[in-house]
């Protein structure tokens, strides 16, 4: 032991102290940026609606009696935030096959079919299920006649099928107070189209969750 030791531990113990001092007000301002941060978020940018299709599949039930084929369609819509409800309105969802482009600017033209699901009110951090079905004949009017041969006839189930759903999304503030009415528009893919409920094609099926862009093809 040195008789100057003392000194030296003072000085050092001193370093030590400036140096925490240092990280706790580095840690202090890192903490206050990332608050200011997360609240410009949460301004900027309100979280939207979650849209997904139940089990990524668009159920198909050939009707032999009225030559008529049933697709059936379950959209999930979730409200994610915990301060606004949402209403989905005016929805309409085209069905696209994988040669089509699905953002098409006359989707009711160029899709195999489409749907009308009602309005869903979703109220926070709820969800509403948008059940909706068609029941189509052999007529080129309402329904793609190769698609129709292919669930009606064969019975088949197609894959790498695309859904394209255009509607208002309307959000609601402090109850009473209506926001904002966007037009949007989801894409969810890849979708199956065919089989039943609680049949083969949904075993071990997952929800298929839509995006408001197509993605890398
Ligand atoms: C409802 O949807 C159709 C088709 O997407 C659109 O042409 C029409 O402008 C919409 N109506 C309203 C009131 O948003
Ligand atoms: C039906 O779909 C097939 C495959 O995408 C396409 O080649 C054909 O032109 C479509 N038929 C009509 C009438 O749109
Ligand atoms: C907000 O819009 C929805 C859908 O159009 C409507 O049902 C609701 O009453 C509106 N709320 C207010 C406070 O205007």
């Amino acid at each position: 032991m040195r008789a100057d030791g003392d000194d030296d531990g003072k000085t050092s113990a001193f370093r030590c102290l400036d140096a925490a001092r240092y990280t706790v007000a580095a840690v202090v301002t890192v903490l206050i940026v990332a608050v200011v941060v997360t609240s410009l978020k949460v301004v900027l940018r309100p979280e939207s609606l979650r849209l997904s299709v139940v089990d990524g599949v668009v159920y198909s039930t050939p009707l032999p009696a009225s030559e008529a084929v049933t697709l059936q369609l379950n959209l999930r819509a979730e409200n994610p935030s915990g301060r606004a409800r949402m209403y989905f309105l005016n929805v309409t969802a085209y069905l696209f096959d994988g040669a089509t482009p699905a953002s098409t600017p006359t989707p009711d033209e160029d899709c195999i079919i489409f749907f009308n699901p009602t309005d869903g009110a979703v109220r926070q951090e709820m969800a509403v299920d948008l059940m909706t079905s068609v029941e189509a004949t052999n007529d080129p009017g309402v329904m793609n006649q190769t698609y129709f041969e292919l669930l009606y006839a064969d019975g088949r189930v197609i894959g790498d099928m695309t859904l394209r759903v255009d509607g208002s999304l309307v959000t609601e503030v402090s109850s009473g107070f209506n926001m904002t009415r966007l037009q949007v528009t989801y894409y969810c893919r890849p979708l199956l189209v065919g089989g039943s409920k609680g049949g083969k094609v949904s075993m071990g099926r997952k929800d298929v969750l839509c995006t408001d862009n197509l993605g890398s093809q």
